[in-house]
């Protein structure tokens, strides 16, 4: 092959005769780039995927085989900037996330409840929690979002934001007659009819409720659209003043700021390290 030729072979094709049968099998060549003309070199990069993605699945029992393919010349492990994915700039903004991470679904979802919430004439707090509320599910972790979500924007908003996006997730299974809030007709094509979330969830969401920033975190519940029209778009630019007033952007940028949560942030940066 010519240099010329080898230059003009597609970037990204994909190679199956190279890999092990059982790793076509389980579709785990999905998670192998096959050398790309934009990476920093043309070797083949393996995405691990990690162990809360897989665990429970078929693909958890192929991370042997994955390994073993790490080993092979030309290999290595996907480390640093994916070139699937936008470079993020070297000071991250949370708008930055927004525009470079976060899927459009996702993104659309938090914009969306944030102008509901505005149009509904809500304080800046609220719009501010309904803005980030389902931050975790954007970019890292769908399971324990509230949580994790919370913990992810605690340093930089206000305590009572970050309170109210932790205790969404568990009051939003649970009525409340006296402001119109009912258990989503989402949940139940999510779920099924007969789903009951666990006891640690009605605990938490009966100790919320009891909470002077209870109402705080119910407006996120009843301000968390579920249908909205795809064609409606809301741009980010829209909240920038809110964003401002109510988020202390770190100078050295989201993941590089020492904070107990950086290491989150650096995870939606890189989310495909194999360390
Ligand atoms: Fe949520
Ligand atoms: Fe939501």
């Amino acid at each position: 092959m010519t240099e010329s030729t080898e230059a003009r072979r597609p970037a990204n094709r994909v190679l199956p005769h190279e890999l092990p049968a059982s790793l076509r099998d389980a579709g785990l060549d999905n998670w192998i780039r096959e050398p790309l003309d934009d990476a920093v070199d043309r070797r083949r990069r393996i995405i691990m995927p990690p162990a809360a993605a897989v665990m429970g699945t078929p693909a958890s029992a192929h991370q042997g085989a994955l390994l073993a393919e790490a080993r092979h010349p030309d290999t290595v492990f996907m480390m640093g900037d994916n070139p699937a994915l936008p470079t993020m700039p070297p000071c991250p903004t949370l708008k930055d996330f927004f525009q470079l991470r976060f899927s459009k679904i996702a993104r659309t979802h938090l914009l969306q409840s944030a102008r509901v919430a505005r149009e509904h004439g809500l304080a800046e707090k609220v719009i501010m929690a309904c803005l980030l509320h389902d931050i975790a599910i954007a970019g890292l972790l769908s399971a324990n979002h509230g949580y994790w979500g919370a913990q992810m924007v605690a340093p930089y908003v206000d305590e009572e934001i970050a309170w109210s996006i932790e205790k969404h997730e568990a009051l939003r299974y649970f009525p409340d007659e006296s402001v119109g809030y009912r258990y989503p007709d989402a949940y139940i094509d999510y779920f099924g009819p007969d789903y009951r979330p666990p006891g640690y969830l009605r605990r938490e969401a009966e100790a919320a409720r009891q909470h002077r920033w209870y109402m705080t975190s119910r407006l996120v519940t009843i301000n968390d659209i579920y249908s909205f029209d795809p064609s409606v778009v809301v741009s980010y630019d829209e909240f920038e003043d809110v964003v401002g007033r109510n988020f202390r952007q770190p100078r050295e940028g989201l993941g590089f700021d020492g904070s107990p949560v950086a290491h989150m942030w650096r995870t939606m940066i890189w989310p495909n390290n194999f360390l």
